[in-house]
């Protein structure tokens, strides 16, 4: 009778013997994901109960102060030590000077949420762009958006933010110079223990859409190609980080993540500083979009990507599905 072998190739290495079993696999798991290094975003506008949904992001909302502290509270529940807020101003202006109106929402928020939600870690988006008329990240004159002058209204927001006891400060309007003058700013006033989280390698991306949205801060009219950074470059984006890290930033973000993932890992090896990446609306938009029309399963997706963020190089994720994602794990 013929002996029969199961083996017919005489293989020394086989890798498939570690993926046999889920138990296995988890041992050799070389990424993993856990909800703290989650960040939330949380858009927060005036008024009292307000719970708006934001058309092109499903299941994500305006939310007035009360609601956002019932979020960040059920956030914080779900394992996100993190939210980072964006403001909604009842005004805008020319100047942006909303920005810094110690009442205005994300400064209310900010006293909410310290004083409410215990240990959450409250980030605040530096930025003009949802605070002026025409929807720039900076002061415009003619065509121009004048770098300097826009510092001091930025240095102004994140003074306002840290007044209200904001844990971290987040630049993310990549005008030259805010991250050195907000330091030394922030230090001159006593607040030598705000973090500054720089949105430091922040390209002019087309994968914002949804955000403009949500944050009600499309530009009237051109675009943010003279100051967010061109989608080709990468060794540009070592000398963005490298900048900030020396004026002082904390933490240094790349955005988007998913078609950037190399230049998040370029930066992460370079400077083995604590480095974020923002997994922006567009990203959230597409999944979600494909998910309702049944072409992709959601929750596979979703783990996909922020584990291949994470994979890139990612200490930490600003994402959407922050609570989704914590929940599922
Ligand atoms: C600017 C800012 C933007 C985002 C975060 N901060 C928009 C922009 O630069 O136009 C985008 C985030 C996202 O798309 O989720 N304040």
């Amino acid at each position: 009778m013929a002996v029969t072998t199961r083996t017919s190739l005489s293989l020394t290495r086989r890798p498939r013997r570690l993926r046999r079993t889920e138990a296995i696999r988890s041992l050799v798991r070389e990424t993993r994901l856990t909800p703290d290094c989650f960040i939330y975003p949380l858009f927060i506008c005036a008024g009292e109960g307000v719970r708006r949904e934001i058309g092109s992001m499903p299941g994500v909302f305006q939310l007035s102060v009360d609601e956002a502290v019932k979020e960040a509270a059920a956030t914080k529940t779900d394992g996100v030590p993190a939210v980072i807020l964006f403001g909604l101003p009842e005004k805008k202006d020319p100047e942006g000077s909303a920005a810094y109106d110690p009442d205005a929402p994300v400064q209310t928020a900010v006293r909410a949420l310290k004083r409410e939600v215990r240990d959450l870690v409250v980030m605040t988006d530096v930025c003009l762009c949802e605070y002026t008329s025409h929807g720039h990240c900076g002061i415009v004159e003619g065509d121009e958006i004048v770098n300097d002058i826009t510092v001091d209204q930025l240095v102004r927001a994140a003074l306002s933010h840290a007044v209200a006891g904001a844990d971290v400060v987040a630049p993310s309007d990549m005008m030259d110079g805010r991250v050195g003058a907000i330091r030394k700013a922030l230090d001159e006033r006593g607040f030598d223990r705000t973090a500054i989280m720089s949105y430091a390698a922040k390209y002019c991306s087309g994968f914002y859409g949804p955000f403009r949205e949500a944050a009600e801060s499309t530009p009237q009219f051109s675009d943010r190609r003279s100051h967010q950074m061109d989608p080709g470059n990468v060794a540009e984006a070592l000398r963005e980080v490298e900048i900030d890290i020396e004026e002082g930033a904390d933490i240094v973000m790349v955005k988007p993540a998913l078609p950037y993932l190399d230049v998040l890992a370029k930066v992460k090896d370079h400077f083995g500083y604590p480095t974020a990446a923002y997994h922006v609306s567009g990203e959230y938009s597409m999944l979600k979009a494909a998910a309702q029309r049944g072409w992709l399963d959601e929750p596979r997706v979703m783990m996909e990507s922020l584990i291949g963020i994470r994979r890139a190089g990612a200490d930490m994720i600003i994402t959407y599905y922050a609570r989704d994602a914590a929940r599922a794990l």
